[in-house]
């Protein structure tokens, strides 16, 4: 008889010191203890044989027995209910939130946003314009010949409903705007996203950003033009950097210079990011012609001013060595992230 309740009671022990790794081993505890053949079952029948005398306290631990076992198998399935793998893991609730991952800006919103903050400092006022542009702003206005190739349908995109309507070539428009709404001085940068009928490879696009600059106001020499440039190739690149001006030509522009810079990677002495030459291209710039200052009506004889303009892949690219122009419209998640959100 001693038997039989000791058996009951190392059930009771097992019991409470079950534990189950998933929900199967929770229903496997079930089934042995709670189940239709299981050992409470058996326990239960025992009690027959039990002399009257042991019948109660017999009856009262078979009570604490079953109620032990159905607590248990509920705390056995909430642990598998909440999504745990194992009823040791509980929750804690103390414990600190999970990060949040930081998305990063994209590298030429990075260089867009240092370029506009280089010119503010000395006084240029960010403007825009529209994309879709008259042929007007986008090519006459800025002295562009009729038969300029830019003009081709081979390098602009037109509009097919409207063919004096097209995607601007560049931010150039905007400079029209500006001179044909405001009196100088004038002091303005354009940034903007810009279109031509380039076949797709890692060093063109059909669609890429520029920003381009506007200085109008009496007296504006050559010589401001340089200066303006030198002080943003120093804050762009670095002390270090030396700039050099070559002739060069635009419509819009007499006289016309392409900018360089001595390499900001080898420092003038040939690596593969410069070929070899030392010197790096940064954007074309130069004097407003007078012919563009009269298409804005502005006379000049009082005034004269310069303009410049960069592509922002091109330095995005230089500045952090990238090589192929595709990976700014692709967003791949593996590029992007690779540029500090700080920046
Ligand atoms: N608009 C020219 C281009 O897109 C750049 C430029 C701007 C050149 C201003 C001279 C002056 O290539």
């Amino acid at each position: 008889m001693q038997e039989i309740f000791d058996k009951a009671n190392s059930v009771l022990e097992e019991i409470k010191t079950t534990v189950a790794e998933n929900a199967e081993q929770a229903e496997q505890f079930r089934i042995k203890y709670l189940g239709t053949k299981g050992i409470l079952k058996d326990l239960f029948g025992a009690m027959a044989q039990l002399p009257g005398e042991h019948k109660k306290e017999y009856g009262q631990l078979m009570n604490t027995l079953k109620a032990s076992a159905e607590a248990k198998l509920e705390e056995l399935k909430l642990n598998f209910d909440s999504g745990k793998s194992s009823s040791k893991e509980i929750p804690d609730l103390t414990a600190p939130g999970y990060d949040i991952p930081l998305g990063s800006r994209h590298p030429l919103s990075i260089v867009r946003n240092k370029i506009i903050s280089i010119f503010s400092r000395i006084g240029f006022v960010v403007a825009e314009g529209p994309e879709i542009e008259d042929d007007w702003h986008n090519f006459t206005a800025l002295n562009t010949p009729q038969d300029h190739p830019a003009r081709d349908m081979q390098d602009t995109f037109f509009l097919t409903e409207n063919k004096n309507l097209m995607l601007r070539t560049h931010t150039s428009s905007v400079q029209i705007r500006k001179m044909e709404s405001e009196k100088p001085p004038l002091r303005y940068i354009f940034p903007g996203r810009v279109y031509r009928n380039e076949t797709i490879s890692a060093r063109a696009h059909c669609t890429f950003h520029q920003v381009e600059g506007l200085y109008i106001d009496e007296h504006v020499s050559f010589a401001d033009l340089k200066q303006t440039m030198y002080y943003f190739a120093q804050e762009m690149f670095g002390k270090n950097v030396e700039t050099r001006f070559r002739p060069s030509f635009f419509p819009f522009t007499e006289p016309s210079a392409e900018m360089d810079i001595s390499c900001f990677v080898c420092g003038g002495k040939g690596c593969p990011v410069c070929k070899h030459s030392g010197w790096v291209e940064i954007g074309g710039c130069g004097m407003v012609d007078p012919s563009v200052l009269e298409n804005c009506k502005l006379d000049p004889k009082k005034y004269s001013g310069f303009a410049f303009g960069m592509g922002i892949e091109r330095i995005t690219m230089l500045k952090y060595q990238i090589n192929d122009l595709r990976l700014f419209f692709e967003n791949d998640i593996r590029f992007l992230k690779q540029f500090s959100a700080a920046d």
